[in-house]
């Protein structure tokens, strides 16, 4: 049994069932989800030889941040119903992995309970009411977030067949939406554009990531309307079923806007070889999100924290072997996805 496998296991038996499969869904019948994880292993690498690999450093700079590893914790909701310390282990076990953790607005613990000494982004989803949006962010800066992530692929939420509202019955979901001015407001602006990039800035003060970029003209759009970095994600596979697989969008999104800002992926990620593949195809970073997940139900801030490091320790082996001192030298890719002069 793989580690993942393993992690997945033991998560499994330590959440509730509707929980499990909350996490485990994607939309629809689950196309996307399903292959995201093989798309990343499909990528094959050339490896460059005769180079000092004596000291290889993982290390990464991410808007303004000095991140020990570029792997970072990607926005889940309900982490409470995973664990009882739902964000706020997790937000420990980035600290003490030097990740970034970015926080789903669906958070079930105040922003306060967040200021623990690591760097981490608000996620936020756009309401129809936008004005409601400003003292949320207001509260989210003031505890420490040093981005807002637009979540901009989520109009309305995609179709998932599990878990059925009555497989709730049972799990306390009472802290659901714990930072937001209106706790019952489910639904999300329909009329996101590029104009909302600009006005989240204005409005936090901090600079903005669009995720859930999948196209290179959309990505343009968003570095136009002043975005800071750019995000790709199928959300897990949650949203549009059948969306391509973001390992096959993210080289021509870092081929339009990777010389402007910084480019960003999830979807899949659950080794160090698959940050090498990112990292190798245009990201700066890449994040995890279920393999997060089941670390935080299995072990709490501690197997999160030993998740974290065991994905930058196969990612540092992985550069090794493949002659990259940094993470700027990544090795070259085989065949479509190339990046020139990589
Ligand atoms: C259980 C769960 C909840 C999620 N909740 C959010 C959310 O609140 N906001 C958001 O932007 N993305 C959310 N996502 C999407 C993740 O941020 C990320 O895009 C995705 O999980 C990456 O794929 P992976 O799970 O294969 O790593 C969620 C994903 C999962 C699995």
């Amino acid at each position: 049994m793989t580690w993942q496998a393993d992690l997945a296991e033991r998560a499994r038996a330590a959440m509730p069932a509707a929980m499990w499969q909350y996490v485990s869904s994607g939309a629809r019948e689950g196309v996307t989800a399903a292959e995201a994880g093989a798309a990343w292993r499909d990528v094959r690498f050339l490896p460059r030889v005769l180079q000092d690999v004596s000291h290889v450093d993982p290390a990464t700079d991410v808007l303004g941040h000095r991140l020990a590893t570029p792997v970072g914790i990607a926005p889940t909701a309900l982490l409470r119903a995973a664990h009882p310390e739902g964000e706020v282990a997790m937000a420990r076990g980035a600290a003490a992995a030097g990740a970034l953790h970015v926080v789903s607005s669906n958070a079930g613990h105040p922003f306060a309970a967040l200021r623990l000494g690591g760097p981490w982004w608000l996620q936020a989803y756009v309401p129809p009411d936008r004005d409601s949006l400003g003292p949320v962010l207001e509260a989210a800066v003031a505890a420490g977030a040093s981005a807002v992530v637009l979540t901009a692929d989520t109009p309305v939420a995609g179709t998932k067949y599990r878990p059925r509202e009555q497989d709730w019955e049972g799990v306390d979901l009472s802290w659901f939406r714990t930072n937001f001015a209106a706790p019952g407001e489910t639904r999300w602006a329909t009329d996101l554009g590029p104009r909302d990039i600009g006005w989240l800035r204005e409005v936090s003060g901090v600079p903005v990531v669009v995720k859930g970029v999948l196209r290179a003209d959309d990505a343009r759009r968003c570095v136009g309307a002043g975005a800071d970095a750019v995000w790709v994600s199928n959300h897990g596979g949650r949203q549009l079923d059948r969306t391509v697989a973001t390992r096959d969008a993210l080289p021509d999104v870092a081929a339009a806007v990777g010389e402007q800002v910084q480019v960003y992926v999830d979807g899949g990620v659950s080794s160090g070889l698959d940050v090498l593949a990112a990292l190798s195809l245009g990201a700066d970073a890449a994040f995890v999100g279920r393999l997060a997940v089941h670390a935080l139900a299995a072990g709490g801030a501690d197997e999160v924290a030993a998740t974290l490091d065991r994905l930058t320790a196969e990612l540092v082996e992985g550069m090794r072997i493949a002659g990259c001192a940094r993470v700027s030298d990544t090795p070259g890719i085989a065949g479509p996805g190339r990046l020139q002069g990589r």
